[in-house]
């Protein structure tokens, strides 16, 4: 009898498991870093991808890249994710292109804002708009036809501060908390309609937006991303990525210790928080 009930749970789970070829994929934030390698990656997998972004030269290298090796398998869209119209057109374009979205990647992402009382309301502007409600507005016009169809596969990029917090960041920290919501929103209004959720909340990850940090008066200094575990590389977050879609995962984690992390907080909040004063004490050369 176990035996039996064994191979019935691999069965399930095996039929549980998203296949990427053939798939139509979109990946907003792909002129580079992670968006760029996460578009790579679907696109070995053998996903018919459309590489997005603001970057309307970057995001075109990247899909003739693409394209150089498997002709007809890949768009590059410029637009701006930041703006509801832009989130429209986009999802517009590639419907036009390559017909249903299988799965749909938010990626695009800024680091923007200090504290909450030397942060312009216009950074607050540009994080909540492209951290969030671009989120938001391609949820809006992706749903009601993923729900009809009975499946579809939504992929955002928060960060482990979306889950923990963001020293030196007000912006980032409220945002990726609120990207993080939408995420478990969505997966909780309509998972048994069909619709899947995955939500990556990566550490440090060597991009431009990483080093952004190196930067005198940064706000997220690169220096306690660094101190908070190992850089990955954007090809490696992607690899994790895929697995975890694959197999539906919700929180897609590259740097494991994020799960420990978010277990103490929740566990103890006010020793985490003093364990975070410490930190950041730390980062601003205290004791
Ligand atoms: N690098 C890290 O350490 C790290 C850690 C955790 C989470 N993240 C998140 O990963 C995602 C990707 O960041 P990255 O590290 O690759 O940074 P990156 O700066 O290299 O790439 C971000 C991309 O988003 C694009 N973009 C910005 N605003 C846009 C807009 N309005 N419309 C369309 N595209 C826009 C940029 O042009 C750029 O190509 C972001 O959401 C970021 O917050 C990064």
């Amino acid at each position: 009898m176990p035996v039996v009930s064994r191979s019935v749970a691999a069965v399930t789970a095996y039929d549980r498991r998203m296949e990427l070829s053939g798939k139509h994929v979109v990946v907003t934030g792909a002129a580079r870093g992670i968006g760029a390698a996460l578009a790579q990656r679907f696109h070995a997998e053998g996903a018919r991808v459309v590489v997005s972004d603001v970057n309307v030269e970057g995001v075109a290298a990247v899909a003739a890249g693409l394209e150089a090796t498997r002709p007809g398998s890949a768009l590059a869209v410029a637009a701006d994710v930041g703006t509801e119209q832009g989130n429209h057109d986009l999802i517009d374009a590639a419907e036009t292109a390559f017909g249903p979205i299988d799965l749909f990647f938010a990626n695009a992402g800024v680091g923007v804002g200090r504290s909450v009382d030397d942060t312009s309301e216009r950074d607050w502007q540009l994080a909540f708009d492209i951290n969030v409600h671009a989120h938001r507005w391609a949820a809006k016009y992706l749903v009601p036809g993923w729900v009809a169809r009975g499946e579809g596969y939504f992929c955002s990029t928060a960060s482990a501060a979306g889950l923990l917090s963001q020293i030196g960041s007000a912006p980032y920290s409220l945002t990726k908390h609120a990207a993080v919501a939408l995420a478990e929103w969505l997966s909780i209004t309509y998972g048994d309609a069909g619709l899947r959720v995955s939500c990556l909340c990566p550490q440090g990850v060597n991009t431009a937006m990483l080093s952004a940090g190196d930067t005198a008066g940064a706000g997220i200094s690169s220096a306690v991303v660094r101190s908070a575990g190992r850089v990955l590389e954007p090809a490696e977050v992607a690899e994790v990525a895929v697995q975890a879609i694959r197999d539906e995962t919700f929180l897609i984690l590259p740097h494991a210790e994020v799960l420990t992390f978010a277990q103490r907080k929740t566990a103890d909040y006010d020793r985490w928080l003093a364990g975070m004063r410490k930190l950041q004490a730390r980062s601003q050369g205290g004791a």
